[in-house]
């Protein structure tokens, strides 16, 4: 393994990269979180026990490696001590030597909440983003509107107190007189998290400069995405996007280290196609191929129980995650859920406005109207949950992962064949 890595998701998300995370944690030294929030959901079996961890990194799970949380995350402070409460009741170690938090890290609060999901409830139809509805948007504008909580406001009452006030001051007008709906009073809202923020304060670090003693001491780090590619706030199908930048470039900024300080990307990509929530799917199929997908995939969130949109590889979408996130290796996750279908389509170009397009068209709403091109490869029959070395694969298996390897130029380093740990061909 090179030195420090990033890992992000190549698709709409759910690839499966809380895996991949925890393969190549047993490596690093200290596994850090650069965005989103507890929209994520890492699912990691090991021995057969089930953990989702949707907001610590799920590097926690490894005895003796140390876990932080950037600056780029929107952290829910009720949800981080629930995670550190269930952890600590399993017997892992979550003490603050271990489990450290940015001072610049914004706070999700119980009105980032509420406002979420009364926007969703006013939208209609197409015009409903899906969220997780944990908060995350109305988090990260507050951030960007300079009226966010930081992690480090939790050290002063009176300094939280103040910027309740604040950040209030608008959201109840928003929310009396557009939703229709019971303002928020400062002294409830403290009220809550006053006993969170007591929790968060032994956890604050300079994380930053725990990245910095941590490469100076020769140690090695691992930056664990969320969500995917195709959901970035600018280069995902916008608006039914996430809020933050989930390409591999925001590792750097999203916990205060120089980009060179990054040697390898790994690109998460679903042997098939899945997303959550509104927005397009070019490769969408509803037929007995997509709930072959669902059903052996057990295609559902991790995070909100939600049905996920399965579909074909698509080629076209991937070629631009390689040009967003310039991604070292591949890892293919699910392949084994492929399994059992006579015919693979994999999507190699879109038809659009008379054109052939090699890559997404850039106008708002383009991936919307484009008609998928396929070509078809052959399946296998085997069930090769249990195959361990590359060899040992059906030559159908190896040719799918050959074609994805050569359409995008990049090589293909992992391929998971199952939940567990050890269902991980390294190539
Ligand atoms: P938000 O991040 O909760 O604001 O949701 C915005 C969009 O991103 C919705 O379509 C969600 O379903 C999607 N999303 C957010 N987090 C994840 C994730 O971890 N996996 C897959 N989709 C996600």
């Amino acid at each position: 393994m090179s030195q420090n890595q990033v890992v992000v998701g190549a698709q709409w998300g759910d690839e499966g990269k809380g895996k991949l995370v925890d393969l190549l944690t047993e490596q690093a030294d200290v596994v850090v979180r650069f965005q989103g929030g507890n929209n994520a959901g890492h699912t990691i079996v090991v021995g057969g026990e089930e953990t989702i961890l949707h907001l610590i990194p799920s590097g926690i799970l490894h005895a003796n490696k140390m876990c932080l949380i950037g600056n780029g995350v929107v952290l829910d402070p009720e949800v981080f001590c629930r995670e550190m409460d269930s952890l600590q009741n399993n017997g892992v170690s979550v003490g603050p030597e271990r489990l450290r938090i940015s001072y610049k890290t914004h706070l999700i609060m119980p009105y980032h909440k509420r406002m979420d999901n009364f926007r969703e409830k006013i939208r209609s139809g197409d015009t409903r983003i899906g969220t997780t509805g944990r908060g995350i948007g109305p988090a990260y504008e507050d951030k960007v509107a300079r009226v966010g909580i930081r992690a480090v406001d939790v050290l002063d009452e009176e300094v939280l107190r103040n910027k309740i006030a604040k950040a209030l001051a608008e959201k109840n007008v928003l929310c009396e007189h557009y939703f229709g709906e019971t303002p928020d009073t400062v002294e409830d809202v403290l009220e809550q998290v006053l006993p969170w923020a007591k929790r968060l304060r032994p956890h604050l670090a300079d994380v930053s400069g725990e990245i910095q003693r941590a490469r100076d001491a020769g140690r090695k780090i691992l930056f664990e995405g969320a969500q995917g590619t195709l959901l970035d706030v600018d280069h995902g199908t916008f608006p039914y996007v996430t809020s933050s930048n989930t390409v591999a470039g925001n590792a750097s900024a999203g916990t205060g280290c120089g980009m060179f300080a990054i040697d390898d990307v790994v690109a998460v990509v679903k042997a098939y196609t899945t997303r959550v929530g509104g927005g397009p799917h070019p490769t969408e199929i509803e037929d007995e191929a997509g709930e072959h997908m669902r059903d052996k995939g057990g295609e559902f969130g991790a995070t909100t129980g939600r049905q996920r949109r399965c579909g074909w590889l698509d080629l076209v979408c991937l070629r631009e995650a390689v040009r967003l996130n310039s991604p070292t290796s591949l890892a293919i996750t699910k392949l084994d859920v492929l399994g059992g279908l006579p015919e693979l389509w994999v999507c190699t170009e879109y038809e659009h406005e008379g054109e052939r397009l090699t890559h997404p068209p850039q106008k708002q709403d383009g991936l919307g109207e484009v008609k998928p091109v396929y070509t078809r490869l052959e399946g296998w029959q085997d069930d090769i949950s249990g195959v361990r070395s590359w060899r040992d694969l059906p030559d159908a298996a190896r040719r799918y992962i050959e074609f994805i390897e050569e359409d995008l130029g990049v090589k293909v380093g992992y391929v998971s064949v199952g939940p567990g740990r050890d269902q991980t061909l390294v190539r």
